[in-house]
């Protein structure tokens, strides 16, 4: 069986249900991850999770240590990795608190450490520390495999959610600019987040399956009326909090079945 990852952002610095039998902090090639990696058992399933903001939600999008977060997990074995992600909608259908599938991401940050190759410890070293240029495809961003499994799961649980979407990943830590939501619907958004890039990039440049559970937690900026409050973000987030924690332990249990 190939190791499950999870990932958990805003409103899942801890897992519900998960029984841990090991914490400890990693130190990778690329500094120390957000928190402890925690290992443990979920429905009686292995899995490894990791708060990506630290296990206080005190690291920024735009400072968390993507690299780290990811190589570890890769290290602990983990091929599936399942991201929580709290976003924003820019689509109208999207609701608070409705959870989301996204297949398709346009990036928006800037400056972030976004690559394993691009120094001595990429993963494709060759004879004599050089190191290739190497372009991953990157056609489909999220694993279509675990995707699939995410909405058979979702499915089978009865849990409705919206099955694709385009994740537009800005740099934050701000939220954005009405005249911003409007250029990033006309890019073709659905929903704005600050998370998934690099994170995404760098689980396919370590060949892992990743996809995202997606919290919309407010309507984006300019849609809704008035402004965005962290405890608006907050309510909706706690909201669709339990339908994510039906759907990892639906679709863990659909992988492990399935392989
Ligand atoms: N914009 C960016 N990131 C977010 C938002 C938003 O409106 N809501 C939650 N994360």
């Amino acid at each position: 069986m190939r190791g499950i990852a999870i990932i958990g952002g805003t409103g899942l610095t801890s897992l519900p249900g998960l029984t841990i039998s090991e914490e400890r902090r990693v130190s990778t090639p690329f500094g120390e991850t957000s928190a402890a990696l925690i290992k443990g058992q979920l429905n009686e399933q292995p899995v490894l999770f990791l708060a990506r903001h630290g296990s206080g939600h005190t690291i920024l999008p735009h400072k968390v240590n993507y690299r780290a977060n990811i190589w570890a997990l890769k290290e602990a074995d983990a091929y599936y990795i399942l991201a929580i992600n709290a976003v924003g909608a820019v689509n109208p259908s999207l609701k608070p608190a409705q959870l989301v599938i996204p297949d398709q991401i346009i990036d928006y940050t800037s400056g972030r450490e976004m690559t394993y190759f691009d120094g001595s410890v990429s993963p494709v070293v060759q004879a004599g520390g050089a190191v290739p240029v190497v372009h991953v495809d990157f056609t489909e961003p999220y694993c279509p495999l675990l995707r699939s499994h995410l909405l058979e799961a979702a499915h089978k649980s009865g849990i409705e959610l919206a099955g694709s979407g385009t994740y537009g990943v800005t740099q934050g830590p701000r939220l954005e600019t009405a005249a911003e939501i409007r250029r990033m619907a006309q890019d073709g958004c659905d929903m704005v987040g600050m998370t998934a890039m690099p994170e995404a990039v760098l689980a396919r440049e370590l060949d892992c399956c990743y996809a995202s559970i997606s919290v919309i937690a407010n309507l984006a900026a300019g849609l809704g009326e008035g402004e965005i409050t962290m405890t608006e973000i907050k309510k909706y987030i706690a909201q669709g909090m339990g339908e994510v924690c039906s759907l990892l332990a639906a679709v863990i249990l659909k992988i492990q079945s399935d392989g």
